[in-house]
Order: C-alpha cells, then sequence, then structure tokens
C-alpha cells in the first residue's frame, strides 16, 4: 500500500479522566451544504457493536450519511464506505472488532477507493489506536464519539485528498443537538436524554471513552417526544449511562429525572422505557412517577453487578446488597408486577466463594426476570485493571455458569406468570425463528409469538398468553 499523508489526533485516557466542571454547551447542528450531494451513486455499509447508546449514534451517522447522499447496502462487498461503530466495554468486544478489520483487507485489494472507518468507544482508547497506526493501514478514518458531526467533513477530506485521518478528543463533551437522523425502526425510537458517566465504577471504560455526565435540555427532549408521536411512533427508550443522573449538571436548575419522566407521562407518546438506572441514584421521586404508570413501563433494568458488600465497594458502586433489595421492595409496592432485569459480574478481582455465593443469594432474593452476566475483563486505563487478579479461568467459567443457571430459572418464572394472561404487543415484525410468527414486547418486555396478519406490524394488539417458553411466549390475539 502506497506512503499515505496523515492526519494525527490522537486519545489520551489520562485527559478523558479529568473532569472540570464547565457548563455543558448547547450547540444546535447546521449541515454545510457543500457536502451535499458528496455521497451521491454511493452506498455505506455500518456495522455496530455495543451499547444502545452506539445504536442510537449510528442513527445519526445514517442521517449524515443520507444528508450526503450515500444510500446504505447491507452487503459490505460493494460498499464504497464501511464503517465500524465499536464498544469498548469487554475484550471480547474488541477482539471481533479486530478480526473483522483483518477480513475488510481483502475487501481494500478488490476496491482500492473503498473508504474504512472506524468510530466509537474503541477510538477513545489510545492502545486500539496505536494498534490501527502501526497495523491497519487499512482503516482510513479514525474518529471518535465527542466529533461524530464532524463526519462529512474528514469524508471529503479522505475523498479529496487520499490522506488517512485518525482524530479522536479526550475532552469532557458538549452537546451537539440536531444532527440528523435515519431511525431503524419506524414505531419504537432511541431518545438520548444525557450523554456521558461521572460514576466512574472502578472496571468500567465508560467515562473515559464518553466523557462527563451531560444532560440535553427538557425542552429539547420533549419536543423530541412529541414530534415521535405525530410521526406515529408508540415507543420511546430514553437513553443514558445513568438516567438517574439526569439534570444533576444543571447549574442554574433544579430539574430530575423524575421531574423529566413526569412530563414525558403528559405526552401523547404510548410506551415510555428508559435505561439504564444506577440503584444508588434511583430515588422516591422516580419510584413515585413509575407508580403513577400510564406510558410509563413496567419494566426496570437494573445492574446491581454483586450481591457482595465488600465487592460493591471495590467497584465502587456506592450502594450495599440491602439497599439494593430496599429499593426493589419499593419498586414492587409502587409498581404491583413490575418486572426487573440486571446486570451482574462475576469474578471481579479478589471475588471469593462466599462474595459469589452472595451473589447468588442476591439472586435468588431479587427475583430478577433476567440478567445479562459476563466475566470481569481489565479494560487499561480502569482502576480494577491493576487489581490482583488470579482465580484461574476454569473457576471464572464456572461460576458463570452456576449464576445462568440461576437467572434462567428467573426467566421462566417471570415467563410462567403470564400464562392465562392478556397482554397488550407492539408488533415488530415476523418472528426470526419461524416466520409463520409475528413478533413483539409486552409492557413488561416480555417477547410474545403468534399468529396473526403483516398488516398488524407497527400497532398495538391484545394477546392471550397460551403457553410460556424458557424465552419467549406464545399466545393468540383476542379482540
Ligand atoms: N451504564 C450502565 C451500563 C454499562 S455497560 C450501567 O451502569 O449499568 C453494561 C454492563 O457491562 C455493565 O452493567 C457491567 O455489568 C458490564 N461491564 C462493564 N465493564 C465491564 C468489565 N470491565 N468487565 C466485565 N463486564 C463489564
Ligand atoms: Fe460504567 Fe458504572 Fe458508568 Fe455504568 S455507571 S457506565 S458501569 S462507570
Ligand atoms: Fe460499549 Fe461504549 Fe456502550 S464501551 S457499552 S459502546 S458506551
Amino acid at each position: 500500500m502506497k506512503e499515505k499523508m496523515e492526519k494525527f489526533i490522537a486519545p489520551s485516557l489520562k485527559d478523558a479522566r479529568k473532569r472540570i466542571t464547565k457548563e455543558t454547551a448547547h450547540f444546535y447542528y447546521q449541515m454545510d451544504k457543500r457536502f451535499m450531494g458528496l455521497g451521491k451513486g454511493k452506498t455505506y455499509h455500518l456495522k455496530t457493536y455495543g451499547c444502545q447508546g452506539n445504536l442510537a449514534d449510528s442513527e445519526k451517522i445514517s442521517g449524515l450519511l443520507k444528508w450526503m447522499g450515500y444510500e446504505k447496502t447491507d452487503n459490505d462487498e460493494n460498499a464504497d464506505l464501511i464503517i465500524f461503530n465499536t464498544c469498548a466495554i469487554r475484550e471480547n468486544a474488541e477482539n471481533r472488532v479486530f478480526g473483522e478489520l483483518g477480513r475488510i483487507k481483502n475487501l481494500k485489494k478488490k476496491n482500492p477507493n473503498l473508504i474504512m472507518a472506524l468510530c466509537g468507544c474503541m477510538a477513545q482508547e489510545e492502545k486500539v489506536v496505536e494498534a490501527i497506526k502501526k497495523k491497519y493501514p487499512q482503516v482510513d478514518l479514525v474518529f471518535g464519539t465527542h466529533n461524530i458531526h464532524l463526519l462529512p467533513e474528514y469524508l471529503e477530506e479522505c475523498m479529496n485528498n487520499k490522506e488517512r485521518i485518525i482524530e479522536v478528543y479526550s475532552i469532557e463533551g458538549d452537546i451537539i443537538e440536531e444532527v440528523p437522523v435515519v431511525r431503524d425502526h419506524n414505531r419504537r425510537a432511541w431518545v438520548n436524554i444525557m450523554y456521558g458517566c461521572d460514576e466512574f465504577c472502578t472496571y468500567c471504560i465508560v467515562p473515559y471513552t464518553r466523557g462527563k455526565e451531560r444532560s440535553r435540555l427538557p425542552e429539547d427532549i420533549i419536543k423530541e417526544v412529541e414530534q415521535l408521536a405525530k410521526d406515529g411512533y408508540i415507543e420511546v427508550t430514553l437513553l443514558g449511562q445513568n438516567v438517574n443522573a439526569y439534570g444533576k449538571d444543571f447549574i442554574d436548575c433544579q430539574y430530575s429525572f423524575a421531574n423529566l419522566l413526569e412530563q414525558l407521562q403528559k405526552t401523547s407518546i404510548k410506551r415510555i422505557r428508559f435505561t439504564t438506572s444506577h440503584p444508588r441514584d434511583l430515588d422516591d421521586e422516580t419510584i413515585m412517577v413509575m407508580g403513577q404508570g400510564g406510558n410509563i413501563m413496567p419494566h426496570l433494568h437494573l445492574p446491581v453487578q454483586s450481591g457482595s458488600n465488600r465487592i460493591l465497594k471495590k467497584m465502587n458502586r456506592k450502594y450495599t446488597k440491602e439497599e439494593y433489595l430496599e429499593k426493589i421492595e419499593k419498586l414492587r409496592k409502587a409498581v404491583p408486577g413490575i418486572s426487573i432485569t440486571t446486570d451482574i459480574i462475576v469474578a471481579f478481582p479478589g471475588e471469593t466463594e462466599e462474595d459469589f455465593e452472595e451473589t447468588l443469594d442476591l439472586v435468588r432474593k431479587a427475583d430478577f426476570e433476567g440478567a445479562y452476566t459476563f466475566i470481569f475483563s481489565p479494560r487499561e486505563g480502569t482502576p480494577a485493571s491493576k487489581y490482583e487478579d488470579n482465580l484461574p479461568m476454569s473457576v471464572k467459567k464456572e461460576r458463570l455458569l452456576t449464576l445462568n443457571k440461576l437467572i434462567n430459572e428467573g426467566y421462566a418464572k417471570g415467563n410462567k406468570r403470564f400464562e392465562g394472561k392478556i397482554v397488550e404487543v407492539l408488533v415488530e415484525g415476523f418472528s426470526e425463528k419461524n416466520d409463520k410468527f409475528l413478533m413483539g414486547y409486552t409492557p413488561n418486555n416480555k417477547l410474545v409469538n403468534f399468529e396473526g396478519d403483516t398488516s398488524l406490524i407497527g400497532s398495538l394488539v391484545n394477546v392471550k398468553i397460551e403457553k410460556a417458553f424458557s424465552w419467549h411466549l406464545r399466545g393468540k390475539i383476542v379482540k
């Protein structure tokens, strides 16, 4: 490959860790006309890894590319532009991306004009950018989570100057409103309410890759949700790494997540979900608003991470097992029938058999109806990556298996309680496994399969549940 010119601004985890309390700047994005048509006749392939935050970012990337004239393709073999929007949360997520980059190298041989870009949380990591610089010349463009809106400029430079661009900012971040979006669904939408995270759980890379906690203005969020309802959307999921910290960064006004939720409750959107909640910050006011029901769905994802107070402390989670269980009890009182799901990390450095038993005990007591479970993965630059970790992998895997068995019992039990009940389902499409069936989700976020006509896709229907399986429910439409 011929030598390329290079523009280079590298990330720095040290800078990314800094928090100065300057007020968040809100910018309103305006597309520069000169980029319009730059992508005309060209196609792009976008692959998204990681959390809903990344899915929402990818909708912005698609929005910008559409504005430029690009068309989306599901096939990367004939694309003019390939973008990987990546996740850095665990090592295996990263390894998959590096594997894919190897495959892309061959596509580049076939199409030398192909532009290959990498963005998202991996781009914010020093070691990833170093590896790309040295070992992955097939990557033409690297940008981070703070400068997505500059994508049209970068692409223009890539096309005109054929130079390699690596530009990643390790700043606290601002808020850029009104970046165009192309949404993946037409009934269900992601709505960012805040960006970043200031929790600094000791295992987690997110506060470094996403910058400080910064909240969108309530009026911007409410306007977006009202507009979505007008456009025929039925469900919104409010997004933030810690939605319960919403508003804490406002300097001159007191406005909390509970306030926002209460205002959104009055909009005409039929279903509201939100993720992720932090157990320490989930307050009584929010639980009270959830208790008013209406369009707020009876499901909460409340990551607990561990049931051992000693480990919770080492994780910097700032709550105890007892406090967590107390919050759950309050939730169940306020929202009868609520489904609670969680995230759990096993084999955090120093986790003993007793600590793990505490986690199992918490799971039994909490009655979770589902969980994402992970083996601890050291992330460079985080405090926990330096903690002594001497447990053999076989023990870690065994703990994960034991935990998953218990979690699966919770899944099954959570599904079983709906047998014989009539539930409202937002119909999303055909079942992936059996296209004789339609599929959709209930207010409690349970997956339901049932027979019905294509015309029902996108609407709310009532379904009587006939049978509960481990991972889904099956039923019949009722009038
Ligand atoms: N902001 C959310 C989600 C963060 S990432 C929250 O606070 O819950 C999603 C999940 O990934 C976390 O809840 C945690 O269980 C897991 N996770 C994060 N860092 C990890 C690491 N280093 N190793 C293993 N799992 C991790
Ligand atoms: Fe990571 Fe903790 Fe922030 Fe969640 S709350 S994103 S686990 S630092
Ligand atoms: Fe992954 Fe970044 Fe989300 S690390 S989980 S994509 S915030």
